[in-house]
């Protein structure tokens, strides 16, 4: 007999999805990527807090060792004025210079792709040589966003609500070590 592990946070149930197992194989195979694709270059990763930052433990632990690397991280706030382009707003700002870098953005999730749109172009707009995005997980049926669409993902989900693993609901739950799923009711 299976049986589910399941939480309940403000009176929602979470039923475990990824496992940390199938979670650790997602982020070897995003890392081993990444490996490949950046070997003659020097990466810098820059962690979209707060979410991220679990992901991004694992990950930079998970490429290969060869590889020549930074890592910095900023916290970002996006959110919709009275024009109808977003603005982004840093919370922790970027503390590194990224002109001429190739940068690779690192996310617990693409939702609708507004903060990584928005992040892109301002990475962009800071002379940044190319701008890549690895995220841990991606809803391709919410990306309102195509340029948001991410380079390296760990696992697809459908619209679900999802926690653990760094993802939060109203702050909680970041420390679990799977990925729990909203049970539908
Ligand atoms: P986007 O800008 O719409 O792509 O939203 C991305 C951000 O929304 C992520 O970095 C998360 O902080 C949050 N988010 C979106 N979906 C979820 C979820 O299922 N669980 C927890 N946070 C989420």
């Amino acid at each position: 007999m299976i049986i589910m592990r399941s939480i309940t946070e403000q009176g929602h149930t979470f039923e475990e999805w990824l496992t940390p197992d199938m979670i650790a194989r997602d982020v070897k195979q995003v890392a081993d990527h990444i490996s490949r694709d950046y070997k003659d270059k020097e990466p810098l990763f820059i962690v979209v807090l707060n979410g991220a930052f679990v992901f991004a433990a694992d990950l930079i632990r998970a490429v290969d060792k060869d590889l020549h690397c930074e890592i910095t991280f900023i916290r970002v706030s996006s959110y919709w004025g009275m024009a109808t382009t977003g603005k982004l707003e840093f919370i922790v700002p970027l503390q590194q210079t990224v002109t001429d870098r190739d940068v690779i953005i690192v996310e617990d999730i693409v939702d609708s792709g507004l903060t990584i749109h928005q992040l892109k172009a301002h990475l962009r707009a800071l002379g940044a040589s190319s701008v890549k995005v690895a995220s841990m997980l991606f809803k391709p049926e919410k990306l309102e966003y195509d340029d948001a669409k991410p380079d390296y993902v760990g696992h697809e989900i459908t619209g679900e609500f999802v926690v653990g693993y760094g993802l939060d609901f109203d702050g909680f739950e970041r420390n679990l070590d799977a990925i729990y799923k909203a049970k539908k009711s």
